[in-house]
Formats: C-alpha cells, sequence, structure tokens
C-alpha cells in the first residue's frame, strides 16, 4: 500500500462574483515512503493550491470540488480544520512554506513558536523538556542554536528564518514534508545551504519521504527521484527526474526545459528562451488540450479534443501525440 495516495483530487476557490477558479483538476499519484516527487510548472499552475489539498486544508475561498487524499489508509476529505490541524499537521504531513517570514509570528521568540507546536499535539509537556527537545533538535540541524532560540524571527538572516521554519515543521517527525519553493526569493548561497539542511535532514532520518515544489525544473534533476509537471491545474507528465530533464515528452515539459537549460546559459550569454503566449484562465471552461495554443507540435484536433493521462513506456504523459 502506497504512503501517501492522491486520487483525482480537484479543486477550486470560489471568488466574490461567485464563479470558480479550478486551480487544481484531476490530479492523481501515489508515493511510497522514502520517496522524493518533485512538483514543477509555472508559476500560477496550481502548485500551492495542490499543498492545501495534499494537507486536506482547504479554507474558504477553496473549496474541495471531487477527490481524495489518503495517507497510510486515511482519508482527509471531508475532515474540519480544527481535526486536520490536531491529527494530521506537524505529525503526518508537515508543510515548508514558500516565504518564511511569513510563515514565523513576528512577536514570538523562535523557542516560543517551537513550543507552540509541541504542546498543540501533546499534553502534559514540561517547558524544560521541551526545550531540550528543541534545542537538540536545532543543534543536529547545525544550528547556533542558543542564539537562534533566543532571537525574534527579525533579529534572524533570512537562511536562518528559513532553517528555523524547517526545524520547527519537522520537529514532530511527519511522516511526508512538503516544501512549496523553499528557496525561492532567497540568494544562491543561502539556496545552497537549505538544500543541503534539507538533504541533512533525510540523511538523519528525521523524515523521509518528501515532496518538493519548485518552478526550477533542472533544480530537481538533483533533490527528486520522480518529476511531476502541471501546467494550467493539471498534471501533464510524471516520470522519473532522468526521464522529466533529459527526456521529456509532453510538449510543455520539453518547453520548460528548453527554457530552462538557456536560462542558464543565459548566464553565459545567451538569451533565455520564453514559452510564447500564456496559460489559459481556470475560471473557463476549457476544450481540448490546455497546452495547445502555446504547443508548437499541436494538430487541429488538439484545440478540440481533451487530452487524458496516458501510460508511455513507464511514465504518464497528457499527450496523445507524445511517443
Ligand atoms: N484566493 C484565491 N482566489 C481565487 N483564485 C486564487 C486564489 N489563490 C490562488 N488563486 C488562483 O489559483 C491558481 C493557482 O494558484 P497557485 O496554487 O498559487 O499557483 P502556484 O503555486 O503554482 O503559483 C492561479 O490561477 C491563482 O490566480
Ligand atoms: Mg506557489
Amino acid at each position: 500500500m502506497a504512503t501517501f495516495e492522491v486520487k483525482n483530487l480537484s479543486l477550486h476557490y470560489l471568488t466574490r462574483f461567485g464563479a470558480k477558479v479550478h486551480a487544481v483538476s484531476d490530479v492523481s499519484f501515489e508515493m511510497n515512503e522514502g520517496e522524493i516527487l518533485g512538483i514543477a510548472g509555472e508559476s500560477g499552475c496550481g502548485k500551492t493550491t495542490l499543498v492545501s489539498g495534499l494537507m486536506g486544508l482547504c479554507l474558504p475561498p477553496l473549496y474541495p470540488t471531487s477527490g481524495d487524499v489518503i495517507v497510510d489508509g486515511e482519508s482527509l476529505m471531508g475532515r474540519t480544520p480544527a481535526e486536520i490541524r490536531e491529527n494530521v499537521l506537524s505529525r503526518k504531513v508537515s508543510m515548508i512554506p514558500q516565504g518564511a517570514f511569513n510563515a514565523l509570528n513576528p512577536t514570538r521568540k523562535i523557542k516560543d513558536l517551537a513550543m507552540d507546536v509541541i504542546e498543540s499535539h501533546e499534553e502534559n509537556q514540561s517547558k524544560k523538556a521541551m526545550y531540550k527537545r528543541i534545542y537538540d533538535r536545532f543543534e543536529l540541524l547545525g544550528m547556533d542554536t542558543a542564539r537562534v532560540l533566543n532571537s525574534f524571527p527579525v533579529q534572524l538572516t533570512a537562511g536562518e528564518r528559513q532553517r528555523s521554519v524547517i526545524g520547527i515543521s519537522t520537529l514532530l517527525n511527519p511522516k511526508m514534508v512538503i516544501a512549496d519553493e523553499p528557496t525561492s526569493a532567497l540568494d544562491v548561497t543561502t539556496q545552497k545551504q537549505i538544500i543541503g539542511m534539507i538533504f541533512d535532514l533525510l540523511e538523519k532520518k528525521v523524515f523521509s519521504t518528501m515532496i518538493f515544489i519548485t518552478h526550477e525544473l533542472p533544480l530537481l534533476r538533483h533533490v527528486a527521484d520522480r518529476i511531476c509537471v502541471m501546467y494550467a491545474a493539471e498534471v501533464v507528465e510524471l516520470g522519473t527526474a532522468e526521464q522529466l530533464v533529459f527526456d521529456p515528452r509532453h510538449p510543455y515539459t520539453k518547453a520548460l526545459m528548453s527554457a530552462m537549460l538557456s536560462a542558464e546559459e543565459g548566464a553565459k550569454g545567451r538569451k533565455p528562451e520564453a514559452i510564447e503566449g500564456a496559460p489559459p484562465n481556470l475560471v473557463n471552461e476549457i476544450a481540448g488540450c490546455r497546452f495547445a495554443p502555446r504547443c508548437k507540435y499541436a494538430h487541429p484536433e488538439c484545440k478540440v479534443k481533451k487530452m487524458e493521462i496516458r501510460i508511455v513506456g513507464d511514465r504518464q504523459v497528457r499527450c496523445d501525440y507524445a511517443e
């Protein structure tokens, strides 16, 4: 049995004007313990919305449309936010959020924020015992522990704040960790530190199963076992990291890879190659393949025929013409 199963999950936002934004559409995948899945796709394709669904925490204006998420055989859909907070978050599924600064309450010291996490899940813990546990964990993470724990978020560097967020969100050894663009908006040196720290936690077995989300596909080559690429709320390709980076089959994955690789080469003087056009509006009913208007391989029928995920070799691709 898979540790983590996502079954035909669809989620929508209800806008003030009564329109529905279909931000996640029919997403399915399974993960086994010890696996690292990367999720890539450009901004606005539904990655962060999917994370809310994966935690079972859909708060208005976000609503589940259909489907389910199953962790260790337990369904997360249809449960109240209070129940999810008490029984699922931090212990089963924990998120390392995008933008550590906003994630930390600025009026409390790091040690108090960490104690809140323990207290909200475990009863009758003495302050001293909790502090020791937090201290040991931050030591394990190679932090300047006493200073960091006794600081307010604003007194720390961006890197220390992000590492504190990681320390706090993995304190209760969650089964599954979801990192949502943990390195975006950080400088390259800090990015490397954060990636290094995540690997360190995996090696020290603080957690073993992870979803790593980024809009940078090439970064995932070094991090993930498998990669899932999203476009306009849907999964368009899912396969091993090797397959997706070195031999992409969906036209969008191909375009994303070549745009990213030429962006890397951009540092050496070449102009990055952008993907022409824009993704569709997720409010409208979309006929045909969502990528067709931007696809250089599109056939006339691609604009009218809905593309389903199909198996090509041992990967999944949402394109009838991918080989
Ligand atoms: N509160 C909201 N109300 C309506 N639409 C939203 C809301 N939050 C996000 N969206 C829309 O949902 C889509 C997916 O957004 P998001 O999950 O944040 O994408 P990503 O994380 O991939 O950048 C986007 O079209 C975005 O504009
Ligand atoms: Mg996001």
